[in-house]
């Protein structure tokens, strides 16, 4: 018996790395997933790999119209909702001075503003009882240069769930934040080419090591059982001990690449 028996989860940016790991892991404890994401083939390769236990929609989640129906369609598919990941996002470098707005508004929009949406649409037909996380970072807490919108979306989705926490609590809802390190998707394979970045991470971890997806998707997978009951309003860092360190300097590891 898995330990997601009979539950329902909706998931933002599903179709890779994380959110796609997050997927494969619900699944696998015995749940049915609404899978959103802007990336059709992304979307299609879900549904050739798990059937029936997926159903996928087009969803930007800068659009409340298109958050609205993907939380409508995950009910009218499977009959109710009960766990909700607001995953997706993307980084962007710029320095402070440099960043153009548009720039800025653009990570706002989809790291902050996206998670808003969907807790606003998906908290309203959430189940009682059920459990929503968010996917924020380790820079929510560890600021980086040259990441200043992603940085302050991040912090600001920390903060959001726990208004979220505190306005669904009366409905047993349980909203929680997850704050990965480094992990080996397609949204870090720029830093992947560039070893230095990657050594300074592992040096700054702990563990020594960054993570695969599977292992933030092992935390969700808690997070969204009973097993985590009593956990709501918590700020869950998935990061090899890397909140212990810094992080590393970027503006110097694009220099060097330079001379
Ligand atoms: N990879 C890391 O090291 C890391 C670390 C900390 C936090 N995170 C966070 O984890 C989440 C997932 O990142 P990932 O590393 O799996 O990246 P990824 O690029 O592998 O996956 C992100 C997914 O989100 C989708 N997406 C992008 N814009 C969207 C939009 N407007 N609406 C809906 N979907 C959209 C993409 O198509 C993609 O499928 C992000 O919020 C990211 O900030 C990642």
């Amino acid at each position: 018996m898995g330990k997601l028996d009979g539950k329902v989860a909706l998931i933002t940016g599903a179709a890779s790395g994380i959110g796609r790991a997050i997927t494969e892991r619900y699944i696998a404890d015995g749940a049915c997933v609404m899978a959103g994401d802007i990336d059709v083939a992304g979307l299609a390769a879900l549904e050739a790999q798990f059937g029936s236990s997926v159903a996928t929609l087009l969803c930007d989640v800068t659009s409340e119209t298109e958050v609205a129906a993907l939380c409508e369609c995950a009910i009218e598919r499977f009959g109710h909702l009960d766990i909700v990941v607001a995953n997706a996002g993307a980084g962007t470098y710029g320095l402070i001075t440099d960043l153009p707005l548009d720039e800025w508004r653009r990570i706002i929009d989809l790291c902050l503003t996206g998670v808003f949406i969907t807790l606003k649409h998906a908290g309203s037909r959430t189940s009682d009882g059920g459990s929503i996380i968010t996917i924020a970072s380790l820079n929510a807490i560890q600021p980086s240069q040259g990441m200043s919108a992603y940085c302050a979306a991040k912090a600001g989705v920390a903060m959001l769930s726990q208004v979220a926490a505190m306005e669904l609590g009366g409905r047993k809802i349980r909203v929680n934040t997850i704050a990965p390190g480094l992990v080996e998707t397609n949204a870090t394979s720029g830093m992947f080419s560039i070893p230095i970045i990657i050594e300074e991470f592992t040096e700054n971890a702990t563990l020594s090591r960054f993570a695969q997806a599977s292992e933030i998707a092992a935390v969700a997978s808690f997070l969204a059982s009973d097993e985590a009951s009593f956990m709501s309003a918590s700020f869950v860092s998935v990061d090899g001990g890397g909140n212990t360190g810094r992080y590393p300097n970027l503006p110097q590891a694009f220099a060097s690449l330079n001379t």
